[in-house]
């Protein structure tokens, strides 16, 4: 996605067997209060890249509708790998369909696989090792095909396992760390805010809470930070620990309950990753919980950090309770394990 005349949004690699599943960056405002430019669009143009070229020419077809519906004056049209790598925001959908498939509980559970995310549908019989590497080397495959990427280049991981797929991004991009990053926990902070909002009557936009760690299973809500228009949570609400504890596990089965019905989250997906675009392309300094790499555990996971256009521009230090970085770090040491085992 870019502001010039061409750029991508999405990127897709067949995955045997499973259609892959597209998010793609739809004009939406989302509730971290983000401001979109006239007409909802944050770029001048979308490319999309994928090898299913029907499903491609189609999703350019239904985009350009949505540009000529906004007024967006953004054209949309298909391009190579080479075009993509060449764009202000490489945003990476590849890998396959996700869903809280049972056969993924039943794997996950009965091996005890140290999986990270457990709603990466797999291919029947499919063990969530083999299928972690198979959508590792998808992303393998599509970030090689778009080397050598522009130099100011932004890599946007958005595929699941997102913070082991952008671990790899990372390696193989060639970019420096802090132009390679993933959506991280975004939509998770997004969701526990608002179900905070609704429980407490105040405006999501008015609550300063975040979701940290690996998205999915190893999420932690960062209870211990929490604010409403900068006042301590418990300043304002009384002390709810076990109130808490509900939302928390709302916040986390939430991907479920829509994946399980509809199989994707596209709207909530495209809305937290147009945020990111929009901070990015407008240089906007926003605060947001990306996933990105993390010396002390040599992995991404997401904590906070300030985006503009050069992608990650500083990273926050968080004060956070020892039940929470304890709680992180277990679920950095799961990513590192998984990390490994997808490396062979
Ligand atoms: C979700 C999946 C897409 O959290 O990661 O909705």
């Amino acid at each position: 996605m870019v502001r010039s005349p061409a750029g991508v949004i999405t990127n897709q690699w067949k995955c045997p067997k499973q259609a892959p599943e597209k998010h793609l960056v739809h004009p939406t405002s989302c509730e971290f209060d983000d401001y979109l430019p006239v007409g909802g669009a944050v770029a001048y143009a979308l490319i999309l890249v994928d090898v299913k070229v029907d499903l491609r020419d189609a999703q350019v077809r239904d985009l350009s509708d949505v540009a000529y519906a906004t007024g967006a004056g953004m054209r949309v049209r298909v391009a190579t790998h080479h075009e993509a790598g060449q764009c202000d925001i490489v945003m990476i959908t590849a890998g396959s369909r996700y869903g809280f498939g049972k056969e993924t509980f039943q794997t996950k559970k009965k091996k005890n696989q140290p999986g990270l995310c457990s709603f990466v549908k797999q291919i029947i019989g499919e063990t969530s090792i083999q299928h972690m590497h198979r959508n590792a080397s998808a992303i393998r495959n599509v970030v090689k095909a778009m080397t050598p990427f522009r130099s100011d280049a932004i890599v946007l991981v958005v595929s699941n396992p997102v913070d082991l797929l952008t671990s790899i991004a990372q390696e193989l991009a060639g970019l420096p760390k802090f132009q390679v990053f993933g959506s991280g926990t975004f939509l998770e902070s997004v969701r526990i805010r608002g179900l905070l909002a609704e429980k407490a009557g105040v405006a999501a936009s008015s609550i300063q809470l975040f979701v940290l760690g690996v998205h999915g299973d190893g999420q932690v809500v960062a209870w211990s930070s929490a604010t409403i228009n900068g006042i301590p949570l418990d300043k304002v609400l009384s002390p709810d620990t076990s109130g808490h504890q509900e939302l928390a596990k709302e916040c986390k089965e939430r991907a479920e309950t829509i994946f399980t019905t509809k199989g994707a989250t596209p709207f909530g997906t495209g809305s937290v990753v147009a945020s990111i675009c929009a901070s990015i392309l407008f240089d906007k300094r926003e605060v947001r919980p990306v996933s990105h790499f993390q010396p002390e555990f040599d992995c991404c996971f997401s904590l906070p950090v300030v985006l503009g256009r050069k992608g990650i521009m500083k990273t926050i230090e968080m004060p956070l309770g020892s039940d929470e970085n304890a709680a992180i770090a277990r679920s950095a040491h799961r990513l590192k394990s998984t990390i490994e085992l997808t490396d062979k």
